[in-house]
């Protein structure tokens, strides 16, 4: 199969782990970037072999050539997708877009309908559809080994420290800025959940809120900063603590690391909690995003689904449990346990996951996958290799819609028939 040609718009953290994938395995080639910030420009340039005239200064510049690639991944923030995803997708570019889709519903249909109108592949990085232990798990379903799906139990634990560095001190604290958290973190799990179902919930409802991250939580003696701070030492949410034990771990100095600083020198780490966002200490900080939520879902033949998501846990792989009329099912990111009904009997299957669940660690092998696939789907011209296409990532961010007014007015949300 012939590489597959790329444009990279957004080199931040996540467009490099997939351009770095694409180019390693040889399946795709950058052939073109599109980035602000003239370090991590000249960075990717150089990592890919691009031409200085393929460097452009954002995406508006880049699509102003016209089409220089089949394919575009979009790993701009959140606030910044749905722009580039129509104007490359009118000029032909099948996309890999980050999630979210959109920050909200408008945006994200027009970017399914302009998917829709120009017949191009819009890949959503929902990660998880493409992890071996998610494979072995659909399976599963689809072969009946649990009967009819009645009950799912879904904890999704985002770790102590990730939610300090993500949700409490960097890009996803706010709403205004970027998104609630349900559409930020959980649309990944919501995405997963509907898939596992096989179609969207009917109703759904909602509760959650910041209890933790706010100033009247602060112990007596806090600091405004962890470097000023008289009880940082017995802190769980400690930067020095956190930032300080990623030096000489190449996984953790990519992420969470190098958005906290270029410099990976003490000093260099030290200078950053000195004087930018990651310093600050957790409780006065200008975040609003909750710190815990629950979602609730109903289906159309009665079957329930609650997820969980908590900052007060390990940084871990998802919990799920999966109740069925002939059989249960227990997973643990890795490790699934089947019991059969019929015979009692239990199984234990591991679906040979080593990755880790962070983003350091590549999602459980989801990202790797997730490329990989975009690419043979694009080089091939066959959109049945993506586990989800436009309209489908669109119904699952409309339950989290949904479920994120369902917890603001109080109330439980219908989902239109459509979705
Ligand atoms: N799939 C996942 O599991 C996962 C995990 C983390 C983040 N994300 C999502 O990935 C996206 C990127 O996150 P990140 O951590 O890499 O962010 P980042 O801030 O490191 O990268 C975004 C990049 O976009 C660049 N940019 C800004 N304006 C631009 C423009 N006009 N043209 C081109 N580039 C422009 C920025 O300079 C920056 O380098 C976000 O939407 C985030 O929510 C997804």
């Amino acid at each position: 199969m012939p590489r597959v040609t790329l444009a990279l718009v957004g080199a931040g953290l996540r467009g490099q782990s997939y351009a770095r994938r694409a180019q390693s395995t040889g399946a795709g080639q950058v052939v073109a970037v599109a980035e602000p910030d003239p370090a991590r420009r000249a960075a990717a340039a150089r990592e890919f072999g691009i031409p200085p005239d393929r460097a452009f200064a954002g995406w508006a510049e880049l699509a102003a050539e016209g089409r220089l690639a089949d394919a575009a991944i979009i790993a701009t923030q959140d606030r910044q997708h749905t722009g580039p995803t129509v104007r490359l997708a009118d000029l032909g570019y099948h996309v890999l877009l980050e999630k979210p889709m959109a920050t909200d519903e408008g945006e994200a249909a027009v970017i399914a309908e302009a998917a829709e109108r120009n017949k191009t592949m819009l890949a959503v990085c929902h990660v998880l559809r493409y992890t071996p232990y998610t494979k072995a798990l659909k399976s599963l379903l689809d072969e009946g080994r649990i009967g009819r799906l009645v009950s799912v139990e879904h904890l999704e634990p985002v770790g102590w420290w990730h939610q300090a560095h993500s949700f409490v001190r960097g890009n996803w604290r706010r709403s205004d800025t970027s998104a609630p958290m349900l559409l930020t973190k959980s649309c990944h799990d919501i995405d997963w959940l509907v898939y596992l179902f096989g179609r969207s919930p009917e109703r759904v409802s909602s509760f959650g809120s910041l209890t933790h991250f706010r100033p009247e939580a602060a112990p007596p003696g806090a600091g405004e900063r962890c470097l000023d701070c008289s009880v940082e030492n017995s802190c769980p949410y400690s930067a020095k603590r956190l930032y300080l034990d990623c030096l000489g771990d190449p996984d953790r100095e990519f992420w969470p690391l190098s958005a906290v600083t270029r410099d990976h020198t003490e000093q260099g780490v030290l200078r950053a909690l000195r004087t930018g966002p990651y310093g600050r200490c957790v409780y006065a900080c200008d975040n609003d995003v909750v710190d815990h939520q629950v979602v609730t879902m109903e289906f159309d033949d009665g079957a329930t689904c609650s997820f969980t998501m908590s900052a007060f846990t390990p940084m871990e792989h998802r919990h799920t449990r999966l109740l069925g009329t002939h059989g249960f099912l227990d997973g643990d990111g890795v490790t699934l346990r089947l019991v059969d009904f019929r015979t009692g009997a239990e199984e234990l299957l591991d679906t040979r996951t080593t990755a880790g669940a962070s983003a350091a660690d590549g999602h459980g092998g989801g990202d790797e996958a997730l490329m990989d696939a975009f690419l043979r789907a694009v080089g091939s011209q066959d959109p049945a290799l993506l586990k989800s296409d436009a309209a489908a990532s669109l119904a699952s961010h409309r339950v989290v819609w949904a479920a994120e007014r369902a917890r603001t007015s109080g109330t439980v949300v219908r989902l239109s028939p459509a979705v």
